[in-house]
């Protein structure tokens, strides 16, 4: 199956603050320097919150990884969990299409989307409501047919119960997720035949039913608040309500370089020198994105920040957004001094050799 962006997309995308906070963690999970790691946890927020992945959505997932745009699209491309085109409004139909889903009745699940909502899978309704999909197995083939809608399963499913649930999230209301013709788990039909005296928790319904039950929508778009938001390490009020750093734009423009809070200016250039501009992204730390911020301020050529005494590399790390501390932190200063003599970096050969970065 070809997966493109869809020609129609939004103008831009930013996080809600909470998941803005969310997404950052993420990040720390990662070493210095391997925060492109999070690029699936991050597309996979910005598609709960949005629904699907449009290109201004993957592109400010890179630029916080500080990642080429091609390399994010090439992972947004590659998963069929990401959506590349707007879903339904109130839910986005996934129905099981394979072998034991087949067996059980999949295709009929599939004539009821193509009745009520559209006759092409990743087709919008006509009100925009609800848009439906075949997927591969998706583990439950024990309660086979089923479809995922929003965050849950449902589960033994026919055709009629399809309509209907379709029907109610039409009308407001939460269906309740999990299997559809009393069963309470995946246990036989006609009850247990074994373990019979287990007590499975006396919850009302099996564990990831009842979660959902309790949230109470489980086509909600996720908007930050419904999680711990912080990492363990990042504190130690993970269970409390999220606090997010307040900040001015979540993609800040090349020449926005922040009031000057500590140290001294590094001098700057007009334009590179005759041969050209030195390639900045062969210093571990730079990548495209704060490349064009140092070119922007007049910085081209591995000697000029060489020669940043520390007064000039304090005011560096506090004056580009959102990469407070790089500099001192990658050692910019060491790497431009050896390639500014013409040496390699361990760092250098290997975006040579690898293309990293390269657009
Ligand atoms: S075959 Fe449908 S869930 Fe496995």
């Amino acid at each position: 199956m070809l997966r493109r962006l869809h020609p129609d997309q939004p103008s831009s995308f930013a996080f809600t603050p909470a998941n803005q906070a969310w997404a950052e963690g993420q990040m720390t999970k990662y070493p210095e320097g391997r925060q492109a790691s999070a690029i699936i946890p991050i597309l996979w927020r910005a598609q709960e919150q949005e629904g699907w992945l449009s290109k201004p959505a993957i592109e400010t997932v890179a630029d916080m990884l500080d990642l080429s745009y091609i390399r994010a699209l090439e992972v947004a491309t590659f998963y069929f969990m990401f959506q590349l085109q707007p879903v339904g409004a109130i839910a986005h139909i996934q129905v099981c299409g394979t072998t034991s889903c087949m067996i059980c009745g999949a295709e009929d699940l599939v004539a009821v989307c193509k009745e009520k909502i559209a006759a092409e899978p990743h087709q919008l309704s006509v009100d925009g409501n609800f848009s439906w999909e075949e997927v591969e197995c998706l583990g439950s083939c024990s309660n086979a047919p089923m479809a995922q809608i929003g965050k849950d399963y449902y589960e033994d499913l026919t055709a009629a119960r399809l309509g209907e649930i379709i029907d109610e999230l039409a009308a407001g209301k939460v269906p309740v997720p999990g299997p559809q013709n009393g069963r309470y788990a995946a246990e036989p039909l006609k009850g247990l035949t074994s373990l019979t005296d287990y007590d499975s928790g006396k919850t009302q319904y099996n564990a990831s039913v009842q979660l959902a039950v309790d949230l109470g929508d489980t086509v909600k778009r996720i908007d930050g608040t419904e999680v711990p938001l912080r990492m363990p390490w990042q504190g130690a009020n993970e269970n409390a309500a999220p606090a997010p750093k307040p900040k001015a734009k979540r993609k800040p423009a090349p020449e926005q370089v922040t009031e000057v809070p500590a140290g001294v200016k590094p001098g700057t250039l007009k334009g590179p020198r005759e041969n050209g501009a030195d390639d900045l992204k062969l210093i571990k730390g730079i990548g495209p994105k704060l490349e064009g911020m140092l070119n922007d301020i007049g910085i081209y050529h591995f000697d000029q920040i060489a020669s940043w005494s520390e007064d000039e590399v304090a005011w560096a790390d506090e004056s580009f957004v959102g990469f407070k501390g790089r500099v001192s932190r990658d050692g910019w200063v060491a790497q431009a001094k050896a390639l500014a003599d013409g040496q390699d970096t361990e760092f250098s050969q290997r975006a040579e050799k690898d293309g990293i970065y390269k657009k």
